[in-house]
């Protein structure tokens, strides 16, 4: 079978939400390049991702995001074109390679934790690249543990390169989040807190307790196949808490909860690439409990293209990203209290 990727010539305008401002998606200068096959450098040190709430990097990560956001907008590494590669993959500016109708959708199935381990491991890389330092690694909001459970302070400094004017200012610290929370109450009075303990067995339910690969992944998605919606597609870890996280930080008072909460919009708040650095090392976490992986070849074989940290346009697999540590990082090790959450 050929394998799901992205037709990259193809690339067009995003197709968004009702209210959202007009905006394109597609990284520059497509049509001179032809994407070259990835080869992971072999790695001799890891970047050690570390949690927000303690984070000995601060300073480091916004020198990074300064400079990338002081370069023009059509550079590859700029931040308006690193917050596009996400609405480019979730808005059908891509169709399939081979399948000029169908467009590429890289949420709800399988290959949603793939895809967004490549998109933090070629923003992270640009990121260590601007400040020439090859560990540079991005922190975690580990909101999974009593300690991460509010939005991580080093996001809401006003005059920090991490914050973003466009979220909830009834989630600001010290509300706890609530991984239940239901987006249909954004406009009700009772804004509460979440619950510690709610939180824990929440975890447990969508991580321990799903133990097949295909329930915690999400559908099996090919070559071919029309994209699944949140509904019939996502696996347990996209549902929620992923999702979750996602609308409770957007901001209630634009048309779609702008940034977080709209796919199109989320890559633009900083705290996106912590939250999915999260979801990641969940990934890791799922894997760590031995259970039987997908072996399937469309699985494995499913690509995407991206610019690396030397402006190659260069095209990955997920059979390439099962492997951390094969890819140069790995998370500080933590204490999993949800382990012992059983609801
Ligand atoms: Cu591509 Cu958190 O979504």
């Amino acid at each position: 079978a050929e394998p799901v990727g992205p037709d990259v010539e193809g690339c067009n305008k995003p197709t968004l939400p009702s209210g959202a401002k007009p905006t394109t998606c597609c990284p520059p200068n497509l049509e001179k390049k032809e994407p070259i096959d990835y080869v992971i450098p072999n790695y001799q040190t890891l970047r050690i991702r570390k949690p927000a709430h303690d984070y000995d990097d601060l300073e480091k990560y916004k020198k990074a995001l300064n400079i990338m956001k002081s370069l023009p907008d059509d550079h590859p590494h700029s931040w308006t074109q690193q917050s596009r590669i996400h609405c480019a993959y979730c808005s059908n500016s891509y169709h399939q390679h081979g399948h000029t109708d169908i467009a590429m959708q890289v949420h709800f199935s399988w290959i949603f934790l793939p895809f967004h381990r490549w998109l933090l491991y070629f923003y992270e890389r640009i990121l260590g690249k601007l400040i020439d330092d090859p560990n540079f690694a991005i922190p975690f909001w580990n909101w999974d543990a009593p300690e991460g459970m509010e939005l991580p302070s080093i996001f809401t400094d006003k005059s920090s390169p991490l914050y973003n004017a466009l979220r909830n200012q009834n989630h600001q610290p010290p509300t706890l989040v609530d991984l239940n929370w239901n987006v249909k109450n954004v406009n009700t009075s009772g804004d509460t807190s979440g619950d510690v303990k709610a939180n824990l067995a929440t975890m447990y339910r969508q991580v321990y307790e799903v133990k097949k690969a295909i329930c915690f992944y999400g559908r099996s998605f090919r070559a071919g196949d029309k994209p699944y919606t949140i509904k019939t597609g996502s696996g347990s870890i996209e549902l929620v808490p992923h999702n979750i996280v996602h609308s409770w930080t957007g901001d209630k008072t634009q048309p779609n909860l702008e940034d977080m909460g709209a796919f199109y919009a989320a890559a633009r708040d900083p705290i996106f690439y912590s939250h999915h650095a999260n979801v990641d090392r969940m990934w890791t976490i799922w894997k760590s409990f031995g259970r039987e992986d997908i072996t399937d070849p469309d699985y494995q074989n499913a690509s995407y293209v991206f610019y690396d940290e030397n402006l190659n346009l260069v095209r990955v697999k997920n059979s390439d990203a099962f492997d951390i540590k094969k890819l140069g990082y790995d998370y500080k090790q933590l204490d999993l209290p949800w382990l012992k959450a059983k609801p």
